[in-house]
């Protein structure tokens, strides 16, 4: 029975799209059937960091109204096998899909696939709920800035009283210089954000490389970014990897 992770924020712009493609990719890599969807129907952006704009036939609406079986409307990457992906919906509103419809989305996921993860939109709204309300578990992601500490903190505090049973946060762009001047401590972001840590993830300029290259993160370096994304599919799958 596979596996749903929401990845999901309270502000926008803090890496959940990069984090949903980077940890699919990378569990993939390990070998791990698994599917990356994209929730987020106002930007869709998940295929850009997928490297899969061309290859966008179906999206999620198609399986929500039976005209596709999941495993038509989910594309193999062209170079990663085991990885798939399922677009979010062009031109059509997180709302008409429905709650009912996404969590039968989700069940049939996790009979084919070992990890779905769900990239969502920022804030607590409608897509978030779709994204999050089915999901088996949850990575918040914040960057080190208060503003968005202050939102993981809301959505780590909103998964908890929706019975989302395992939220933990990932700390996106840390670069030593910023954190100092902000006076924060990855310690302290933990603290403010009551969530237990999944990983921390370095600013790296390899992440804007490979959209600009359309190839994922994986495939386009290994140190860095894509190094510390590994480790959090790593720590996903259960294996003891020390922060
Ligand atoms: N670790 C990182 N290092 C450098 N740039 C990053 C990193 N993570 C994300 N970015 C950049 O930050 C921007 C926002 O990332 P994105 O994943 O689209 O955020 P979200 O989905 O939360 O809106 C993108 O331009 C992305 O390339
Ligand atoms: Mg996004």
């Amino acid at each position: 029975m596979g596996r749903v992770i929401a990845i999901t924020s309270g502000k926008g712009g803090t890496g959940k799209t990069t984090t949903a493609a980077a940890v699919a990719s990378c569990l993939a890599a390990l070998g791990h059937r698994t599917l990356a969807v994209d929730c987020d129907a106002g930007l869709r952006n998940l295929d850009v960091s997928l490297g899969m704009s061309e290859f966008i036939v179906a999206d999620i609406s198609d399986v929500a109204d039976a005209r596709l079986s999941l495993g038509e409307a989910a594309r193999e990457h062209p170079g990663i096998p085991n990885l798939f992906f399922l677009s979010a919906p062009a031109g059509r509103a997180p709302s008409e899909l429905g709650a009912d419809a996404m969590a039968r989305l989700f069940d049939e996921a996790r009979e084919s696939y070992e990890y779905v993860l769900a990239d969502s939109p920022a804030g607590l709204g409608t897509g978030f709920n779709l994204a999050s309300a089915s999901a088996d578990s949850a990575i918040v992601v914040s960057m080190g800035d208060k503003a968005s500490v202050r939102g993981a903190a809301k959505t780590a505090d909103t998964l908890r009283a929706m019975g989302t049973p395992d939220t933990r946060l990932l700390i996106n762009r840390l670069d030593g210089g910023s954190a100092r001047r902000l006076g924060v401590t990855a310690d302290d972001i933990i603290d403010l954000a009551g969530a237990r840590l999944i990983g921390i993830v370095r600013e790296s300029r390899d992440v804007q490389d490979a959209v600009t290259a359309e190839t994922p993160l994986v495939l386009f370096a290994r140190g860095g970014a894509a190094r510390d994304f590994l480790d959090v599919a790593r720590r996903l799958r259960g294996e003891e990897i020390p922060i």
